[in-house]
C-alpha cells in the first residue's frame, strides 16, 4: 500500500472514531493512537526519509495536511464532548434557588444553666473557686461524715436512690450495706457530700462553690422535682462568724433577685450545721402579700444554711478549735421560679421551646 492510502486510511479511521467517542477519555485515546508519540500519523511523519526526493515535497504536504485536518476535527469534537458534559451536569446539580433556604434553630442555653453560670459569677467575684463532686456517692460523703445518725429518716430508700444490687447473698449485700440493710451506694440527694470531699482534699481557707444534681424519690409537681440542681457553698476559715454567712447571702440575694426583694432568715435545722437556717425571699407575684403562689405566706424557700457543725470538721481531719466556718445549699429550679415567677417547676423539665425560648 501507498503512503497515501495509508494518509486516507488513518483519516477515514479518525472520522470513525470521532463518531464512536462518547466521552472525553476515548477521545484522548483515539488523540494518542493517531497523534501521540507511538500515533500512527506519527510514523508515517517520521517515515518520510525513506522516500524519493521527488516523492517528498508531494507527501509531505499531503501528511501535514491529514494532520492538520484530523486535529481539527479531534479539537471540534472535543469541544462538542465538553460542552455535553457541562450540559449533563447542570442538569443533574441543577437547584431550584426560588425554593426557601434552610432554617438554623440555634436555641438558647437551658435557664438553669444561666442561672447556675450566674450564682458562679457571683462567688467567684468573692474570691470562691467552683469545685465538682460525684452524682453517685457512698453514705459516708452524702450523710455519715455530714453527722448524720444512722437512724436518720433521709437515708432510707423512701428518701434516697440506692444504686447498689444489694440482694442477699450477693458480695454487694456482704460488703456494701450499712445498718439498715441499705446499699452503701447511692445518687446524692444533696451536693453537701462535696463539702467533705473538699475539706478531705484542701486545708483552710476554703472558700468554695459547688454547682450540681441531685436527686431525690419525689413525685414531680409544682414545687418539687426528683432531679434538680443545687449550689453548694463552703467557707473554713479562722475567725468565721453567722455575720459573714448572713452578709454574704444578703450580698448574693440581691445580686442575683435585685434590691426589691426582702430577705428573711428562719431558724431550721441540718445535722452538719449548728445553728442552721433557711432563706426565704419576698414572693414577686404578690409583692410579699400572700397569694397562690407563695401558698398565702409572702416568703418562697430558696436556700438552706449554717455554721459548720465541729463534728464534720472532725470528720474531715479539721481542727475545729482552730476554725470555723458556714456552709449552704442553694436550689437553683427556686432560684429561677422566684425570679421570674414560674408557676410550676415541671415547666423547666419538658422541653417546650415556647418557654424556654423566653430567657
Ligand atoms: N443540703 C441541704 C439540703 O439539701 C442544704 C444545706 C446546705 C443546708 C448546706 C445547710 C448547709 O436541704
Amino acid at each position: 500500500m501507498s503512503m497515501s492510502d495509508d494518509l486516507r486510511t488513518i483519516e477515514a479511521q479518525v472520522t470513525e472514531g470521532l463518531a464512536a467517542a462518547t466521552d472525553l477519555d476515548a477521545l484522548e485515546a483515539l488523540r494518542v493512537s493517531v497523534l501521540g508519540r507511538k500515533g500512527k500519523l506519527t510514523a508515517i511523519m517520521h517515515s518520510m526519509g525513506k522516500l524519493t526526493p521527488e516523492e517528498r515535497p508531494a507527501m509531505g504536504k499531503l501528511a501535514n495536511e491529514v494532520r492538520t485536518r484530523v486535529e481539527a476535527s479531534i479539537n471540534a469534537r472535543r469541544e462538542e464532548l465538553a460542552a455535553e458534559l457541562m450540559e449533563k451536569r447542570m442538569a443533574a446539580d441543577a437547584c431550584d434557588v426560588t425554593l426557601p433556604g434552610r432554617r438554623f434553630s440555634p436555641g438558647t442555653q437551658h435557664l438553669i444553666n444561666q442561672i447556675r453560670e450566674e450564682i458562679e459569677d457571683i462567688f467567684c467575684g468573692l474570691g470562691y473557686t467552683v469545685e465538682d463532686g460525684p452524682y453517685v456517692e457512698t453514705t459516708w460523703y452524702n450523710f455519715t461524715a455530714l453527722n448524720a445518725p444512722e437512724d436518720h429518716p433521709s437515708r432510707s430508700a423512701k428518701d434516697t436512690f440506692y444504686v447498689v444490687d444489694n440482694a442477699p447473698g450477693s458480695v454487694a449485700h456482704a460488703e456494701e450495706t450499712n445498718v439498715q440493710g441499705e446499699s452503701d451506694i447511692l445518687l446524692r440527694t444533696q451536693t453537701s457530700g462535696v463539702q467533705v470531699h473538699v475539706m478531705e482534699q484542701k486545708k483552710p481557707p476554703i472558700y468554695m462553690i459547688c454547682p450540681g444534681t441531685v436527686f431525690r424519690p419525689d413525685t414531680a409537681d409544682a414545687n418539687h422535682l426528683p432531679q434538680f440542681t443545687q449550689v453548694e457553698g463552703l467557707v473554713v476559715d479562722e475567725g468565721i462568724t453567722f455575720g459573714d454567712l448572713k452578709g454574704t447571702l444578703d450580698y448574693f440575694c440581691r445580686e442575683i433577685f435585685g434590691r426589691d426583694r426582702a430577705t428573711r432568715y428562719r431558724p431550721h435545722f441540718f445535722p452538719f450545721t449548728e445553728p442552721s437556717c433557711e432563706v426565704d425571699v419576698s414572693c414577686g407575684v404578690c409583692g410579699g402579700k400572700g397569694c397562690r403562689f407563695c401558698k398565702n405566706t409572702g416568703w418562697l424557700e430558696i436556700l438552706g444554711a449554717g455554721m459548720v457543725d465541729p463534728n464534720v470538721f472532725e470528720y474531715c481531719g479539721i481542727d475545729p478549735e482552730k476554725y470555723t466556718g458556714f456552709a449552704f445549699g442553694i436550689g437553683v429550679e427556686r432560684v429561677a421560679a422566684l425570679r421570674y415567677d414560674l408557676p410550676d417547676l415541671r415547666m423547666l423539665m419538658t422541653g417546650d421551646m415556647r418557654f424556654l425560648k423566653q430567657f
